[in-house]
């Protein structure tokens, strides 16, 4: 009988990719803090008609990636693709809408999508997501796109800022008959995929990563061109503040984004040093979907970022912290060793070897371990109630009392 392995497009993190995964979340949550945001944690499994309501019964996660299944109760349920839809519904049933004012918050976790895995792709992948209600200014979407560009830094992830405009349900509707009349003349030489969706969502044909297609579509016409005075306004004032801050973004008209909540601002941040699966974050503003979930009309603006997609670019910051090994030389030493370790422990990082062992054999050890200081004791520590600290890295030693440690 074979061995049970993980499933296809799931995976173990562990080791190097493990130290990466939680120096993201805790410098990401940080960062998220700083800017106002607090924790919030969703169910992993919620009713399938939240996300065919939020994310778009046309979109593909719904349509083809979905883990869905009925449970034991008989109830149509589905494991969350995404953050943003369990983040509203929560807000919603929390009555957060009805007591108004501006709530911010940040989530990361598992999402489940049954793509083709690749690099990049997964079927079980995490993100780091946040999402703002309450705030209808476009300084909101702007702070959104710093506090990424912030994380991004921090990390030392080079990037590219896509922007484009999705309207709101003034101008878009307008935009769609042009773009559908535009593209009904070019219906015999798009593929398969933009046919159905020049039915059931046209806008998403301007995303097709078909060759042909991308060059047949180079005149469609662009939604920005299309906006309403309120969109178009809007759109300028963030392009204004952005460059204002010395933010370089590149305007991208056919960036419609695979979710169908957004309105107004939609963005993704792409890395070239990953590969085919570029998009490293992805956001914008989705007014309508707090009262499409059945809530009070509450605007809306968040993000989310790929984990996976990122943490092979994360340059780890040394931290001055020092990481202790502590080994016995012979039985006798390690309670006190031990003890002394449990103390230190308060502060800093320890390991503590229990077998006891020579000196060489600690030191490899330690080496493995990236500890920074080595302190061993003996027979002579033990008698002369000292420890020797080895600097592991400059391999200098001073000697102590251990009631000084
Ligand atoms: P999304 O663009 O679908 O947006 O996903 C956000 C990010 O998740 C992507 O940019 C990518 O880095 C990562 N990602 C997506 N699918 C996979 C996959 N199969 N394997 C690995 N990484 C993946 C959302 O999910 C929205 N909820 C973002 C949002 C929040 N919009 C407003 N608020």
């Amino acid at each position: 009988m074979s061995n049970i392995q993980s499933l296809r497009g799931m995976k173990d993190i562990l080791n190097q990719e493990s130290e990466r995964f939680t120096y993201f979340i805790e410098n990401a949550s940080r960062i998220a803090k700083n800017y106002g945001y607090s924790y919030i944690e969703t169910p992993i499994l919620e009713e399938t008609a939240l996300f065919k309501r939020s994310v778009g019964e046309s979109s593909d996660i719904v349509n083809k990636e979905m883990y869905q299944f009925i449970d034991k109760g008989d109830n149509d349920v589905c494991l969350r693709p995404e953050g943003t839809a369990g983040v509203v519904r929560s807000f919603v049933q929390n009555k957060f809408d009805r007591a108004g004012g501006v709530y911010k918050f940040y989530y990361y976790g598992s999402m489940f999508r049954y793509e083709r895995p690749q690099k990049g792709r997964l079927r079980q992948f995490h993100q780091f997501g946040c999402e703002s209600f309450g705030e209808t200014s476009i300084y909101e979407d702007v702070n959104i796109i710093c506090m990424i560009k912030d994380i991004f830094d921090f990390f030392g992830i080079k990037f590219k800022l896509l922007l484009n405009s999705l309207g709101c349900d003034e101008c878009m509707p307008s935009y769609k008959t042009n773009l559908v009349e535009h593209l009904n003349h070019l219906r015999d030489d798009l593929c398969e995929d933009c046919n159905r969706r020049i039915q059931t969502n046209p806008i998403r044909v301007l995303d097709c990563k078909n060759e042909t297609c991308k060059t047949l579509l180079v005149d469609a016409p662009k939604i920005t061109h299309n906006l309403c005075s309120n969109c178009d306004t809007n759109f300028e004032a963030l392009k204004a503040i952005l460059t204002a801050n010395n933010i370089a973004f590149e305007i991208d008209t056919n960036l419609v984004r695979g979710l169908d909540y957004y309105t107004q601002t939609a963005f993704e941040f792409v890395s070239d040093e990953i590969g085919a699966q570029s998009a490293i974050a992805g956001g914008g503003r989705y007014d309508k979907l707090v009262e499409f979930l059945g809530g009070r009309a509450t605007p809306a603006v968040g993000f989310a970022i790929g984990i996976e997609r990122v943490w092979e670019l994360i340059k780890i910051k040394e931290s001055k912290k020092e990481y202790y090994y502590f080994g016995a030389l012979n039985e006798e030493a390690l309670p006190t060793l031990f003890s002394l370790a449990l103390k230190k422990r308060k502060e800093e990082k320890c390991y503590v070897e229990y077998a006891p062992r020579g000196f060489n054999k600690h030191f490899k050890i330690a080496e493995k371990l990236n500890a920074t200081v080595m302190i061993l004791m003996g027979e002579n520590e033990l008698q002369t109630q000292t420890i020797t600290l080895k600097n592991l890295q400059t391999k200098e030693e001073k000697t102590i009392l251990i009631k000084e440690f």
